[in-house]
């Protein structure tokens, strides 16, 4: 079948399942997983790239995915806060949230958990620095953030413990 006009066809995969679909070629990534994929987990929270609540991993680092355009996800690998539970467990970051009591309203939540992820992929052993500096990106108006860092280097300890 051909493409409808004006459209470009993407084969993306999202949390493990490949798809292919046609989207208009300025349709933003974060609107793909949403309206089209019903990916509501991850959220917008404004519209100037700053909030980092829509924060995806794309091959593995971490983006806003509102300032990417699905046709840029084509030929690649994007994972959401959906996709990171493993056999209904929660992945361990979500743990370390959860038991830290890292979020209240929770609007900034699949964002910092993908970003906190992709953090300690790249350093292990963050300084609390080290974390406060990689979450810059992302914004949280309700936790004062100590929590927040405090749940990330608990997930740290509790790699390394593992390890
Ligand atoms: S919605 Fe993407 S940074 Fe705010
Ligand atoms: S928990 Fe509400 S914005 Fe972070």
């Amino acid at each position: 079948m051909g493409l409808a006009w004006g459209m470009t066809r993407i084969s993306v995969s999202v949390d493990g399942i490949a798809y292919v679909d046609e989207v208009e070629p300025r349709m933003l990534l974060v609107h793909y997983l949403r309206d089209r994929l019903g990916k509501t987990g991850t959220v917008v929270g404004c519209d100037t790239s700053n909030c980092g609540s829509c924060t995806v991993h794309l091959d593995g680092r971490s983006v806003k995915s509102c300032a990417v355009l699905a046709v840029q996800a084509d030929g690649h690998e994007v994972i959401t806060i959906e996709g990171i539970a493993k056999d209904g467990e929660l992945h361990p970051m979500q743990r370390a949230f959860h038991e830290s009591h890292a979020l209240q309203c929770g609007y900034c939540t699949p964002g910092m958990i993908m970003q906190s992820i992709d953090l300690l992929a790249a350093n292990p052993d963050p300084t609390e620095a080290d974390v406060r500096e990689g979450l810059e990106g992302n914004l949280c108006r309700c936790t004062g953030y100590h929590n927040i860092v405090k749940a990330v280097l608990t997930a740290a300890a509790d790699a390394k413990a593992a390890r």
